[in-house]
This record gives C-alpha cells, sequence and structure tokens, in this order.
C-alpha cells in the first residue's frame, strides 16, 4: 500500500490489518510516556484546503505520537489567496522535506492527483476530497463499531480488543445528507468490505444519482426504518449546508422532525449504538439527549482516530504490514 486514496480500492484483509494495528496503538495510550520512536526524523505535512478541527488535531496528533515532526498548512492565510496553484503549493511544501502528506481539499478527485501527477513522490493520505471519500474517518468509524460490537469498550487501551474480524453481519443506518457526504461514501465501501449490512436513510432530495447501484438498502423515511430494521448503529451525518447551493428540503424545522434523531427515535432506537463523525449540529440532526446519551460513541470515535491515523501513518511509512513490536 503506497497512499491512502478511498475505501473503495481498499481490500478487506488490507482494511483489517490497519485496524488490528490501530488497536496496537491504543495501547500507547496506557503508557507513562505516550510516544513511539518509529517515524523520528521523518516529517508529517497536513495539507488543508478545507476548515477542519478533528482531522487536522487528530493526524496532527497521530503522527507526534509516532515521533513524526509535523508541518501544518492550510489555505486561509497562505499564498493560495495570492494565486498560487496547487501545484507549486505541494511542491514548495515538499522541497521542505515532506515524507508524506495528509491532504484536505474542497474538490473530488485532489488527493488521487497528488499521487498520480508526480509533482511529489511521498505516500499521500486523502483527508477528506469534496463529496468524494475520507478514508481515515470510516476506519475510524470500523473500528470504534468493531470494539462496542465486541462488548469491549470502545476506546482507550483494551489488551483483549478484537482482532482479526470484520463487522459481518451487522446492520448499520446511515442517515441524513448522503448526497454531500464523504464520510458516507467511504462509510458505504468499507461497511460492505468488512461484511456489515448497509441502510441509507434520507430524503430523496439528498441521496446521490446511482445510489441505488451501491450495496445498500434505501429507506426515505427514518421512523419506518427504525421500526423495519434493528440497527446495531447509527450514523448520523451533518446537513452540509456550505455544499448546498439550492433547496434540498422545506426548513431547518421540518429536516429535525422527520430526519432528526429526536428523543423520541432514540427511545425507539433501544440498544442502537450511535455514531456521528463531526461537527454536530445538536437540535438539527441530532438531539442533545441523543449526542450525550450513554448509547453515543461520538467521542469514542474522536479518541479511535488518532489511533487509525497513527495505524496509517505507521503503515505507509515504514511499509510493515504487521503489528508493533
Ligand atoms: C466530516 C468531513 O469533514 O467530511 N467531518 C469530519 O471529518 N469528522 C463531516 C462533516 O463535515 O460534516
Amino acid at each position: 500500500m503506497k497512499h491512502l486514496l478511498d475505501t473503495s480500492s481498499l481490500s478487506r484483509a488490507d482494511a483489517i490489518g490497519l485496524l488490528d494495528i490501530a488497536e496496537e496503538m491504543t495501547q500507547l495510550s496506557a503508557r507513562e510516556v505516550k510516544k513511539l520512536p518509529v517515524l523520528r526524523g521523518r516529517t508529517v505535512v497536513n495539507l488543508f484546503f478545507e476548515d477542519s478541527t478533528r482531522t487536522r488535531l487528530s493526524f496532527e496528533a497521530a503522527a507526534k505520537r509516532l515521533s513524526a515532526d509535523v508541518l501544518n498548512f492550510s489555505a486561509k492565510g497562505s499564498s493560495v489567496s495570492k494565486g498560487e496553484s496547487l501545484q507549486d503549493t505541494v511542491q514548495t511544501i515538499s522541497a521542505m522535506g515532506a515524507d508524506a502528506i495528509v491532504v484536505r481539499h474542497s474538490a473530488a478527485g485532489t488527493a488521487q492527483r497528488l499521487a498520480d501527477t508526480g509533482w511529489i513522490d511521498v505516500p499521500v493520505v486523502n483527508a477528506g476530497d469534496g463529496t468524494h471519500e475520507h478514508p481515515t474517518q470510516a476506519l475510524l468509524d470500523a473500528f470504534t463499531l468493531r470494539r462496542a460490537l465486541a462488548g469491549v469498550p470502545a476506546s482507550g487501551a483494551v489488551a483483549e480488543g478484537p482482532r482479526g474480524k470484520g463487522l459481518d453481519g451487522a446492520s448499520v443506518a446511515i442517515v441524513g445528507d448522503i448526497l454531500h457526504s464523504r464520510v458516507a461514501r467511504s462509510n458505504v465501501h468499507l461497511l460492505d468490505r468488512l461484511g456489515a449490512d448497509v441502510h441509507l436513510v434520507a430524503p430523496p432530495t439528498l441521496l446521490p444519482w446511482g445510489a441505488e447501484t451501491w450495496p445498500v438498502t434505501i429507506h426515505y423515511d427514518l421512523d419506518s426504518a427504525i421500526g423495519a430494521v434493528d440497527f446495531d448503529a447509527v450514523m448520523m451525518l451533518r446537513v452540509q449546508h456550505e455544499r448546498m447551493h439550492e433547496s434540498f428540503f422545506p426548513n431547518a424545522r421540518e429536516y429535525a422532525r422527520l430526519w432528526g434523531l429526536s428523543e423520541a427515535r432514540l427511545q425507539r432506537l433501544g440498544d442502537t449504538f450511535i455514531m456521528h463523525p463531526g461537527p454536530m449540529n445538536r437540535g438539527f440532526e441530532i438531539s442533545a439527549a441523543a449526542a450525550d446519551s450513554p448509547r453515543a460513541l461520538i467521542l469514542d470515535q474522536v479518541e479511535n482516530g488518532v489511533s487509525v491515523r497513527m495505524a496509517v501513518l505507521h503503515r505507509l511509512l515504514t511499509g510493515q504490514e504487521e503489528t508493533i513490536d
């Protein structure tokens, strides 16, 4: 594996291999010194052309825990506003000595372009490209769910954390703005590859063309989906207003009433796990009762994001498929 650009081309074995390395990485959080020397002297560049809180910080924490140096680039306040092109920006930064590039960009295909053009010759990790993919988010979601379903704490150092397994037979609903969600696309591919039964629940206006050809069951009504399927987990998605240039639903109140994870729906879901990639819009797609419920794995997802990104950087920069010593 040279790059991590998407989950659609990630094999089941590679995905499980990364989740297993991430299990090893969590052991570090129980140590007094939370650092491994494996990437000492290497430099990871975070190249963020789009806003981010958790993904950028998570990659930074992951690289630092592996003892790499980190250079953070954010397009806001950079020479991009002076007209510098993607090629010149990337080559300028890599001239400072990058050993890996983590890139987020509003244009789908940016990570693939960096991997293909020959502008740089280092591993590229896609941290979100437009509405296309966000593979590390799907991996951390799978990691969190694999643990929760195994009945072990969903995050933290767990010596007996599940290894070698997929998510076979788990039923997972992805609810909301599928159309604009790279998280949904990456999750559909990865969950399917790991053997889960994937359901999409959304108004027809927020489902992409061709979704009926994906390996999923589509529902247009959240209440009837909850009635029909015993979901192991429900992943709520943020409504991505910044990518909406027309009206996709009547108004926020109507959306919350029909598609939001209200307290009443939370009750009906019983012991289903609640997930959200963040950032959340409380009171819109998810109620405070659901976000703060004991069944919510939302902060576990954030915590596990660091271990999963450590696993990805470790795998790409050392080439080692096996777990660490
Ligand atoms: C998501 C993203 O940026 O794709 N957030 C994340 O990375 N955790 C989802 C979103 O912005 O709603």
